[in-house]
């Protein structure tokens, strides 16, 4: 198990707003490597495998919604520790409770909108780079 990898995605919401490019430069600041990267949209059909652990929680339908209105950033990243340095990179679900600094605390405007995912185990982010890319995107 390779355990210096994560996977994120920039949430249609932070693409929207036209905050590409400053998440990039936060990610890219705090040492991650990018692995490999593409702008994309999900399907439903994609967004409904990739949030199926949620597919019983009442938000489902809006986050999946929200998760396929427009275009996103995939990425697989790479650092020493990158699934925990990661999330403390992003901060908390909510941005209300996002510590100061951190991507959703500056760029998400909801719970439900929180400009980006990161992955939350070594194993998820295995399976998450793999969904969103096949063996020869990835350096
Ligand atoms: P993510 O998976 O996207 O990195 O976010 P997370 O681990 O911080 O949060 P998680 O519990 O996995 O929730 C996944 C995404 O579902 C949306 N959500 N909406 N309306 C709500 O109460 C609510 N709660 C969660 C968010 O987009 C959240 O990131
Ligand atoms: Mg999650």
């Amino acid at each position: 198990m390779i355990t210096n990898r994560t996977f994120t995605m920039i949430k249609p919401d932070a693409v929207e707003n036209g905050y590409i490019g400053p998440i990039l430069e936060k990610i890219t600041a705090a040492g991650f490597k990018i692995v490999a990267m593409k702008y994309t949209q999900l399907s439903k059909r994609d967004a409904e495998a990739f949030y199926a652990i949620h597919s019983e929680r009442p938000f489902f339908g809006e986050l999946v919604a929200f998760m396929t209105r427009g275009p996103i950033v995939a990425a697989i990243l790479e650092k020493d520790n990158a699934v925990e340095d990661f999330r403390a990179l992003i901060g908390a679900t909510n941005p209300a409770e996002a510590a100061e600094g951190t991507i959703r605390k500056l760029y998400a405007t909801s719970i439900g909108e929180n400009a980006i995912h990161g992955s939350d185990s070594d194993e998820n982010a295995a399976i998450e780079g793999a969904f969103h890319f096949s063996g020869r995107e990835i350096f």
